[in-house]
This record gives structure tokens, C-alpha cells and sequence, in this order.
């Protein structure tokens, strides 16, 4: 598990090389085991895979672009009646997506679409949910945009670990 959070890295740019299905099965079994509150399983996958599609929701913010030439987006979603804390549900989710992708070779990116504007009047929310017809009661968070890797980039080495923010029994007290 550590020698991937070394490697794991956010990689936005990707072959054109399609994912087949039993990879798109294999993330997606990852995805579904994710823990949650009470094991409420709030959570929600819309896989992405048209080309068409994903060029709309690269335009969902700035930071979406990497979606265009993505072979795929996985869209976190999460029915806030199933949970009351469905935000870090899907946040494990989503994280667990974005690690399974490593350990399939594959690059993956979090695209943020909770708590993000479209427009003046829209959130990337609504626009998500208007260009996928995803129903009203289902919260959107993130998508999560995968591909082969058409980028690399260095993995964590010790150096970059910051021990400084551990502490140990009380608050300030060196770990
Ligand atoms: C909650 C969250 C939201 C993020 N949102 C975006 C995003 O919208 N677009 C993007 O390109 N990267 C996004 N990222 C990726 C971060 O920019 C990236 O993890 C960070 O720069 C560290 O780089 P690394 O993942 O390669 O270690 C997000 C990451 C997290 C955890």
C-alpha cells in the first residue's frame, strides 16, 4: 500500500487508448467495497465514456479540462437521504477510485464539482446534472477522470513526508 501512495500521483494528460470492460469492472468493485457511516452505501457511479459527453464536462470549471481527453469519468454521486455525512462517503470513494486506478497503471485526476461555480448563476453541480440528467436529489462531489497515462510524473519520496504535522498524546508535543 505505501510503495502505491508513493506513486500515486494526479495525471491529467492521457492516451487515446480506450479502457476495456473488465478494467472499468475492476474500478468500479473497488468503488462499491468502499466503507461508509452505518454501511449506508450512499453513494452513486455514473461512468462516463462518450467522447462527446466528457468534452462537455471539461468545460464544467477551469480545472476540468483534463475530462476532454479522458477515457473515462466516473461522477461521484451520493443520495443525501441515505446519509447525513454522505460528503466523506464519497470522498473515500472517490479516493479509493483514484488509488485503484494506480494500481491498474492507469493515471487518474479528482476533478472537485461540489462547492464549484459554472457560471454567475449555475454551480458545476446543475451543470453536471443537466448535461447527465442525474435526478434532483442526488448530490454531486467530484468526478473522478482516468486514462492510460500519457504523462509522468515523480513519485513521493521520504523527503516529501511531513512529520512536523503529527503530534503525540497532546497537541504541539513532537511526534
Ligand atoms: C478534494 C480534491 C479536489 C481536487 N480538485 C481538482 C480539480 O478540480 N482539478 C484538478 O486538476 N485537480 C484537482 N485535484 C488534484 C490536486 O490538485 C492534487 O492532488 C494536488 O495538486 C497534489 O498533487 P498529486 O495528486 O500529484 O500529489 C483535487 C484533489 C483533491 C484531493
Amino acid at each position: 500500500m505505501l510503495n502505491i501512495l508513493y506513486r500515486r500521483r494526479s495525471i491529467r494528460k492521457y492516451k487515446v487508448t480506450k479502457l476495456d470492460s473488465a478494467t472499468v469492472q475492476q474500478l468500479l468493485k473497488a468503488a462499491l467495497l468502499s466503507p461508509s457511516s452505518k454501511g449506508t452505501q450512499p453513494w452513486q457511479f455514473l461512468v462516463v465514456d462518450d467522447a462527446e459527453l466528457l468534452k462537455q464536462l471539461a468545460l464544467a470549471k477551469k480545472g476540468a479540462g483534463l475530462l476532454k481527453n479522458a477515457a473515462l469519468g466516473i461522477v461521484v454521486l451520493a443520495d443525501p437521504a441515505k446519509s447525513d455525512i454522505w460528503v466523506e462517503d464519497a470522498a473515500i470513494a472517490a479516493t479509493i477510485l483514484h488509488l485503484t486506478a494506480e494500481t491498474l497503471g492507469l493515471g487518474s485526476c479528482w476533478v472537485q464539482i461540489r462547492e464549484r461555480q459554472f457560471s454567475e448563476t449555475e454551480s458545476c453541480e446543475e451543470y453536471v446534472r443537466r448535461i447527465l440528467g442525474i435526478p434532483e436529489n442526488l448530490k454531486v462531489l467530484a468526478i473522478i477522470s482516468i486514462g492510460y497515462p500519457d504523462e509522468s510524473k515523480p513519485p513521493y519520496s521520504d523527503s516529501d513526508i511531513k512529520f512536523d504535522k503529527v503530534y503525540l498524546n497532546k497537541y504541539g508535543s513532537k511526534f
